[in-house]
Order: C-alpha cells, then sequence, then structure tokens
C-alpha cells in the first residue's frame, strides 16, 4: 500500500519535472482537447475510469475473504488517487475551462484556453500514470481467490480501453473542430 503510493508520487513529480517532450499520449491527448466537445468527452471518460475503480472495491468486498482483500490493497489504494484526480479533473474543466455542457449557450467547438488545458493535461497525465502502475499491480498480483481474480480480470479491461476511449474522443473532438 505504501509502496505503490510512494511509487505514484514519485513519479508524479518526475512528470512534473521532466521536460517538454511530446510522447504519443501527449499527441492524442492534444488531439482530445483541440474544444469543448473533446473535453466533455474526455470528463466522462474519467468518471467512467472512476466508476470501474468503485466498482472494483465493492466486487472485492462481495468475496467477503478479508485475506483476498489484503493481498489486493495496493490496488484498491489506487481508488482513493483515481477519485482524486476525477475531482480535480472535472473542477478544472468547469471552473478553469468554463466547460459547461448543460448551458444553453454552450458552444462545443470553443478552444479552451492554454491556462485551462496546461492544468486538464496535468490531471490527465496524472491520471494515466496510476492507470498503468494499477495495470502492472494487477499483473503481478498473486493469483489466491477466484473471485478476486474476476475482479481484477474486470477492472484491468476497463483499465485497458483507457487510450482507446480517449481516442475515441479525439475523434469527437476532430469532427467539431473549426
Ligand atoms: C492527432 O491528430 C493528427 C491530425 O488529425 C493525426 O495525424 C495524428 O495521428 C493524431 N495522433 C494521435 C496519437 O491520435
Ligand atoms: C462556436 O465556436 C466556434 C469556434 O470558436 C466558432 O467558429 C463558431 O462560430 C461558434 N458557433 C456559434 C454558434 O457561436
Ligand atoms: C473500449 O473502447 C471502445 C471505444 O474506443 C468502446 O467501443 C468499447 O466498448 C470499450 N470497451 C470496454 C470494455 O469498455
Amino acid at each position: 500500500m505504501i509502496r505503490i503510493l510512494v511509487l505514484i508520487c514519485v513519479n508524479i513529480l518526475a512528470i512534473g519535472a521532466k521536460p517538454t517532450q511530446q510522447t504519443p499520449f501527449d499527441e492524442l491527448v492534444n488531439n482530445a482537447t483541440k474544444n469543448f466537445y473533446g473535453m466533455h468527452c474526455v470528463s466522462e471518460v474519467i468518471v467512467d475510469v472512476s466508476a470501474a475503480a468503485g466498482d472494483f472495491a465493492y466486487d472485492l468486498e462481495l468475496c467477503e475473504d478479508p485475506y483476498t482483500v489484503d493481498d489486493f490493497t495496493d490496488i484498491l489504494d489506487t481508488k482513493d488517487v483515481i477519485n482524486r484526480i476525477t475531482d480535480r479533473l472535472l473542477v478544472v474543466n468547469e471552473l478553469d475551462c468554463d466547460n459547461h455542457q448543460y448551458l444553453p449557450d454552450w458552444n462545443g467547438s470553443t478552444i479552451p484556453s492554454r491556462e485551462c488545458l496546461t492544468k486538464f493535461k496535468k490531471h490527465l497525465n496524472k491520471m494515466n500514470f496510476v492507470i498503468e502502475e494499477t495495470i502492472n499491480e494487477i499483473l503481478v498480483a498473486g493469483e489466491s481467490n477466484v473471485c478476486a481474480l474476476m475482479a481484477m480480470g474486470k477492472y484491468v479491461i476497463k483499465l485497458n480501453n483507457f487510450t482507446g476511449l480517449l481516442q475515441a474522443c479525439a475523434e469527437v473532438a476532430e469532427k467539431f473542430n473549426k
């Protein structure tokens, strides 16, 4: 539990310190955040990931095997990190970017400000990192309990689809790019 959280923190710091260098993920994020449509889509993907983390915790609980739950504490703890990043990202989208999809004069083709995008992308990068870490933790987790394995399997499928879903957002954004 401590181990993965420390690892996540250290690497989040590393992300912040790294000189700018365009990775395929950066390019995908740039494509998906070209306008308010894309950012709204990304926000929904993030909420979906957060829900998957919650479902995983609940599924593990249903296994009714405290030993197993103990084994998977590392993975379970990422739920809190994912929830925190989700909250921050939604706040940035709403308040920093002024992306209020429910308002009648909302224009999805609006290009977000550079300041809001910087913050939005920072949280998105953190999320990507935590997801990759969680996937790695799941891949090395001990095989002790079928119920827990099933819960992990369901979770990892969702997590593995993260970039695929962002790709769909990039396509949406492209469609409304003016
Ligand atoms: C980003 O968009 C450009 C232009 O549409 C495209 O050529 C490129 O492949 C996209 N990159 C990713 C990672 O989706
Ligand atoms: C929506 O925003 C785009 C990009 O700023 C602009 O070209 C377009 O005219 C706007 N549409 C409306 C209906 O305001
Ligand atoms: C994965 O993402 C694609 C969109 O890119 C979607 O159609 C599919 O349903 C997703 N699969 C899961 C398991 O979420």
